[in-house]
């Protein structure tokens, strides 16, 4: 059976859907093809930092009312290295600051707008192959309960993630990846518990990296660095909140509210990017294209870098014919792209603790963390980096 649309967006991810939802907003019609089901998307558990950008974004895909009324809006984030710590004043620095909302309930509420609005979202899809995405005829077929299906569209968007079918449909021969895996994960629990601290912690130790976050006042959200061979069965609870205890400050330690983990999970950490972002009438975005170690909330910010682009360029195209846009997308989102990897990045190396690390690599990261704690402009870098460089 063969349909016809003006978009395909391969993946129901927050990439995929905030897509379809700003596409629809301008008339411009798509298919969103999905590999699992709406709960099992939503029943993942991601970062919860939205850039300002995210946040107008959502709000110009008129999705932001929850987001609006159940945010947290932060002007700052804390470092800490053993028992210092200094907070960084994203508001003062930047004149900008960051919002926390968990990435789920932002992919709850695209969800229940794609369908408010009869978006036509496709489960269960399997064996998705985009065919003749380098002619002005692309067509996407898929398979869904042993029938097999066909979309001819004008265009495909690649929103399948880091193991989805996009990138690999971009000949070797026509790409370039560029990959970096670090040495160890992050062990994440969330628990129905105050969160330790009104603002994000950050925390470098002799121990490793921890982070403190939350999203909402009832609901914390903590990280500490573990090596790659862990599994979570390898760590209760009690030995989770004993080493995060042990790797930020004493007095925030003290304070520390411990519950049982509703949740918890390793994630490991990698930095990834493929060039270029396009081939043809095919159109990366997000995880298709790009990956970020978590430690700078970068991952869905920087997705939404690319469906701003990507969207303003179809917008551009249907309303005028102009490929301009389009012609430059490749090359706009991996200039955002290649930033928020490298402050990734740089946050990752200034944070945790590798392997190889000798007694001077240890002396330079305290050095860096100290001359941070005093200097407006090294903590502006970062702040500028972390509320989200323009689009
Ligand atoms: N066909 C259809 N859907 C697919 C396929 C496929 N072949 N392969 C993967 N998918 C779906 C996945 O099931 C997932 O729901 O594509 C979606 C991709 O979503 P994400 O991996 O969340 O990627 P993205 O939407 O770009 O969001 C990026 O979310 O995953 C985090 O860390 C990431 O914060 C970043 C943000
Ligand atoms: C989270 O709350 O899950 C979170 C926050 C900030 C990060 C990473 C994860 O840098």
């Amino acid at each position: 059976m063969a349909l016809r649309t003006q978009v395909v967006v391969i993946g129901g991810g927050p990439s995929g859907l905030l897509l379809s939802q700003l596409l629809h907003r301008q008339g411009i019609e798509s298919v969103v093809l999905e590999r699992k089901t709406r709960d099992y998307v939503l029943g993942r558990i991601r970062a919860g930092v939205l850039e300002t950008g995210t946040v107008n974004l959502m709000r110009q895909a008129g999705v932001s009312e929850r987001m609006d009324k159940e945010c947290l809006v932060h002007d700052g984030i804390v470092i800490s290295h053993a028992d210092e710590q200094f907070s960084i004043n994203l508001k003062k620095l930047t004149g900008s600051n960051v919002v926390v909302y968990g990435q789920t309930e932002l992919t709850r509420d695209l969800y229940d707008a794609r369908e408010a609005e009869n978006g036509t979202l496709i489960f269960n899809v399997e064996n998705v192959q985009i065919l003749d995405a380098d002619s002005d005829h692309p067509r996407v077929s898929y398979e869904q309960d042993g029938k097999s299906y066909r979309i001819d569209c004008d265009f495909v968007a690649g929103c399948d993630g880091f193991h989805g079918v996009s990138r690999q449909t971009i000949p070797i021969s026509a790409r370039t990846e560029y990959e970096k895996v670090y040495p160890f994960g992050w062990l994440g629990i969330l628990s129905e518990t105050p969160p330790v601290n009104d603002e994000l912690i950050y925390a470098s130790s002799s121990r490793g990296f921890a982070l403190c976050s939350m999203r909402n006042q009832n609901l914390s959200r903590y990280y500490i660095q573990c090596s790659l061979t862990d599994s979570p069965d390898d760590w209760s609870d009690a030995a989770f909140w004993q080493e995060l205890k042990r790797r930020i400050p004493a007095a925030t330690a003290e304070s520390l509210v411990t519950g049982p983990s509703i949740e918890k999970s390793i994630a490991p950490l990698r930095s990834f990017v493929t060039e270029p972002m396009r081939w043809g009438r095919l159109f990366l975005c997000g995880d298709a294209a790009h990956i970020v170690p978590p430690t700078g909330a970068k991952g869905l910010n920087t997705a939404a870098g690319d469906i701003h682009y990507l969207y303003n360029s179809f917008a551009q195209y249907y309303a005028t014919g102009d490929t301009l846009g389009l012609d430059q997308y490749s090359e706009k989102a991996l200039a955002r792209v290649w930033k928020a990897v490298r402050f990734s990045w740089s946050l990752t190396s200034m944070l945790h603790r590798f392997p190889d690390q000798t007694e001077f690599d240890l002396k330079i990261q305290a050095a860096e963390v100290a001359f941070m704690k005093t200097n407006q402009h090294s903590q502006s870098v970062l702040a500028e980096n972390y509320v989200g460089l323009p689009y």
